[in-house]
């Protein structure tokens, strides 16, 4: 059977939050040890450029995601795990690709037009503050995916567009200079949870509403206290499915700790007492990655080795692959 190739793109901009943890983390290391799959996680930190033009941010960012999928155990000998900038092939294939690939497909991408759509309700210019990064940021995109010909890409739904216009892109290519490229597909797991903030909305930076993952154990339980509950008293009947507080239960829980939470829900747990169960069980999971997560931040030269090392393995992939793409457009030795 041929392995199938998954890979995944992490933009470095913040500090990753239980969201991240929940919904992509999580997933991604445990596949890490799937025998079947070769996969490729990166920290996408030319992607981060579009938004993050602050250096000591997005190093800093770089260095506590980079840290929190080894702490959290990422098998880095049958992964690769590199940081995008780390192989420049990358950046070539870009160019390679953005000379093929239409303005009129660009011009469809949602966060580029959402920009555009703000600007002009602002009244604004309708390009007011957006640079080519932002525009083009779909073709490299499709550049990280198709360097090492991925077959399949985890990502949350919206990010499903970006790869939609990933196979659009190779399929041109591939029309126009021979088979070259896998066409990628998205995988996006439904049975994740998408977790809710301490507002009860999506987590999310963009909501103001997150729970960092590294913070300290009092922090935590603080941080826990104050998801949004209703006013019902102890004793009176609860219900799970409307409780932001039990979905993030839920989003660390084993389904007999889920269903004997429902029924604690049901016969009326005060909401201090299922706030305290939930900061113990997420301790719990977090306690030991935390204590990991602090040495390596405190060692960096570690994780700058792990990086470097993952870049070359990319790199022994990226390189000749780059040469058969280079040797199909036509960029050739005259001799
Ligand atoms: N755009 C993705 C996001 O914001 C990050 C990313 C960059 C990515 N390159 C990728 C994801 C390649 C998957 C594959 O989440």
């Amino acid at each position: 059977m041929k392995k199938r190739t998954v890979l995944t793109g992490i933009t470095t901009t913040g500090t990753p939050h239980l969201g991240n943890y929940v919904g992509a983390i999580k997933p991604c290391i445990e596949a890490s040890h799937d025998e079947d799959v070769q996969s490729y996680y990166f920290l996408a930190d030319f992607h981060s450029l579009v938004k993050n033009q602050d250096p000591e941010r997005l190093r800093q960012s770089t260095l506590e995601i980079a840290a929190t999928w080894l702490a959290l155990g990422l098998d880095t000998r049958r992964a690769v795990f590199y940081r995008q900038s780390d192989v420049p092939e990358i950046a070539e294939l870009t160019w390679i690709l953005t000379c093929s690939t239409a303005k009129g497909l660009m011009n469809r991408a949602h966060a580029y037009k959402a920009s555009v759509q703000e600007n002009v309700d602002a009244g604004e210019d309708p390009d007011f503050a957006i640079t080519m990064g932002l525009f083009s940021y779909p073709i490299l995109m499709a550049a990280d995916i198709l360097m090492f010909n991925s077959t399949h890409v985890p990502v949350g739904k919206d990010q499903v567009q970006h790869l939609e216009m990933a196979r659009d892109i190779a399929q041109r290519f591939n029309h126009h200079y021979g088979e070259i490229f896998a066409l990628p597909e998205a995988v996006v797991d439904e049975h994740v949870a998408v977790l809710p903030g301490k507002d009860g909305r999506k987590m999310s930076k963009s909501y103001n509403n997150t729970i960092p993952l590294w913070l300290t154990e009092k922090q935590l339980r603080k941080a826990i206290m104050r998801i949004v509950t209703n006013s019902l008293e102890p004793g009176e009947p609860k219900d799970p499915e409307t409780s932001a507080l039990y979905a993030v239960y839920a989003a660390f829980a084993s389904p007999q700790q889920r269903a004997s939470m429902r029924e604690a829900y049901r016969n009326g747990i005060a909401w201090g007492e299922a706030k305290q169960q939930t900061f113990e069980l997420i301790n719990r999971e977090l306690a030991p990655g935390r204590e990991r997560y602090d040495a390596l931040v405190a060692e960096p030269r570690l994780i700058e080795e792990t990086l470097c090392e993952g870049a070359e393995r990319a790199r022994a992939f990226a390189t000749p692959f780059l040469a058969r793409i280079r040797e199909a457009v036509g960029i050739r030795s005259l001799v």
